[in-house]
C-alpha cells in the first residue's frame, strides 16, 4: 500500500515510493530507496521535503499506526511506474549557423558516448600496467562517476551498450559492463553512495591483474588447458599484488579483485573461500563478473541472452549466494524462467516465458494469494497484454514463502497440478525479511 506521511514520522526501513514535490526535489539519485540509515531521512529533511509517499508492501509502515491512520492519505498506486525521463544535454550555443546539428537524442546515445570514453581510457591503463607501470587509479575515477550518473539515469541503457561487444574489445569493455552492474545492483540494495562509488571502481578493476598473464593465453579461440588455465587463475592474486602498490586503492577494489572469482561453497579460487569468509562486495562482484562473461562474445561460446543467463546462474547450486542473487535478477529487470515473482494484484506467480521483445514483461502462470495466504486456481497471464489488468512488481524467494516444500510446489505449478496443502506458507511474511 502506498501510504504519504510527514517527512519526519519517516524511520529506517520504510520504502520511499515517491517525495513530495517530485523526483527533481529528492537529494538522492533514484527517485525510490529503501531508507537503510538515519543519514538518508536527514538528508530529505535538510532538503526541505515535507512528504514522503512510502510503499508498506517494500519497507516497514509508519511506527504509530493510530497517528499514522490521522495524518495518512491512501494513495493509489500508479498503473506503471516508469523511470523519469532523462534530461538531455543543453546544447552549447554555437552560433545560428550551428542551431540544427543535432545533439544526443536519448540515454543510449549518452551511454555509448560514455562507454566509449570508458574503454578507451582502461584500455590505455591496462596498456600501462602491461608495460610495467602502476595503476593509475585516479585516470578513470571521472569515468567511473559518469557511469554512475548514466545508471542513475536509466540502468538499462548502458548494461545493453557494454553488452554488445566483440571479441577484441572483451577485456576492457568487461571491466566497464562488470562496473555498471556493481554500481547497479549496489544501489539497489541501498548501499550507501561512497560505497556504490567504491564497487563502480572495483568492477574496473577487478581484472587487472590479466595483464600479468600472456596475451595469447587470454585470447586463445580454443579451450585452455590444465596448466594455461592455472597461469590464468593467478590474475586476482597478480591483480591484488599490483593494486597495493598503487595510491589510493579502497579497500573494496581490493577485496573485489582478489576474491570475485570465490564461489560460496568453497571450490573456487585463488583461496576456496565459502560463504561466511566472503564479504558482501566479493559475493557481488562473483555475480556481476560471471553474468557479463556469459552473456558476452568469447572466442570459445557462444553468448547467452540476458533471460538464459540469469537462468542458468539461479540453477547453479554453490556457486552464489542466492539471496544476492535474486536482487541481481530483480536490478537487471528481467525475468527468466522459473522466477517466482509477486504481481501487483498481489498474487505469487511463476514465470513461464520470456517476452523477447521486452523481458520485464513475462508470461506467468500465479497460483498463490498473498492476502489469504491460499493457494488460488492457476491462470496464465501474458504481461505485455495485460499491462493495465496485472504486472509483475518484483522478483520473490521460494523458500522464503514455502521452505523446504518449494521444490515440490514449483513442480506442481509447472505441471498445472494444485500444490500440497501443507506447502502454504504458514504466517504472512514481512517484505524486510525478503532484504528487499
Ligand atoms: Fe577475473
Amino acid at each position: 500500500m502506498l501510504i504519504k506521511i510527514k517527512t519526519s514520522e519517516a524511520r529506517v526501513g520504510m520504502f520511499v515510493h515517491m517525495v513530495d514535490g517530485g523526483w527533481l526535489a529528492s537529494p538522492f539519485w533514484r527517485s525510490q530507496l529503501l531508507l537503510t540509515r538515519q543519514a538518508q531521512i536527514d538528508k530529505l529533511v535538510d532538503a526541505g521535503i515535507a512528504e514522503i509517499v512510502i510503499d508498506t508492501s517494500r519497507g516497514v509502515g509508519p511506527a504509530d499506526a493510530g497517528a499514522a491512520t490521522a495524518c495518512a492519505v491512501v494513495v493509489d498506486p500508479p498503473e506503471e511506474s516508469e523511470p523519469p525521463a532523462a534530461f538531455a544535454p543543453a546544447a552549447p550555443y554555437n552560433g545560428p549557423e550551428r542551431r540544427a546539428r543535432r545533439r544526443p537524442a536519448t540515454e543510449l546515445d549518452r551511454a555509448r558516448e560514455t562507454v566509449e570514453r570508458s574503454k578507451e581510457a582502461v584500455s590505455r591503463m591496462f596498456s600501462e600496467v602491461r608495460l610495467g607501470h602502476a595503476v593509475d587509479a585516479a585516470a578513470i575515477s571521472p569515468l567511473v562517476d559518469e557511469i554512475a550518473a548514466s545508471v542513475a539515469r536509466d540502468s538499462t541503457a548502458i548494461i545493453k551498450v557494454t553488452r554488445l561487444k566483440n571479441k577484441d574489445e572483451y577485456t576492457y569493455l568487461h571491466s566497464v559492463a562488470v562496473c555498471a552492474l556493481l554500481i547497479n545492483l549496489a544501489r539497489r540494495m541501498g548501499l550507501p553512495e561512497d560505497e556504490v562509488r567504491d564497487l563502480g571502481m572495483a568492477g574496473m578493476l577487478h581484472d587487472i591483474g590479466k595483464m600479468a598473464v600472456p596475451s595469447a593465453l587470454l585470447d586463445k579461440p580454443g579451450k585452455l588447458e590444465p596448466n594455461e588455465f592455472s597461469v590464468v587463475q593467478t590474475h586476482p592474486v597478480k591483480g591484488h599484488a599490483l593494486l597495493l602498490e598503487s595510491d589510493g586503492v579502497a579497500p573494496p577494489v581490493l577485496d573485489v579483485c582478489l576474491h570475485h572469482h570465490e564461489r560460496i561453497d568453497g571450490s573456487g579460487y585463488p583461496h576456496g573461500l565459502s560463504a561466511a569468509q566472503l564479504s558482501l562486495h566479493a559475493r557481488m562482484g562473483a555475480i556481476c563478473d560471471v553474468y557479463d562473461a556469459v552473456t558476452s562474445d568469447r572466442p570459445y561460446k557462444r553468448p547467452w541472452s540476458p533471460s538464459e543467463a540469469l537462468s542458468r546462474m539461479s540453477s547453479w547450486t554453490g556457486h552464489f549466494d542466492p539471496e544476492l542473487l535474486a536482487i541481481f535478477i530483480e536490478s537487471i529487470g528481467i525475468y527468466p524462467v522459473g522466477t517466482l515473482v509477486r504481481l501487483r494484484s498481489n498474487q505469487l506467480a511463476i514465470v513461464t516465458a520470456v517476452n523477447d521483445e521486452d523481458p520485464t514483461l513475462p508470461v506467468v502462470r500465479a497460483f498463490f494469494d498473498i492476502p489469504t495466504q491460499a493457494f488460488v486456481p492457476q491462470r496464465d497471464l501474458d504481461t505485455a497484454r495485460s499491462r493495465s489488468e496485472d504486472t509483475v512488481h518484483r522478483t520473490e524467494r521460494g523458500s522464503y514463502w514455502f521452505g523446504d516444500a518449494w521444490p515440490q510446489v514449483m513442480e506442481a505449478v509447472r505441471t498445472g497440478r494444485t500444490p500440497p496443502r501443507a506447502s502454504a506458507a504458514p504466517a504472512a511474511p514481512t517484505p524486510l525479511a525478503m532484504g528487499a
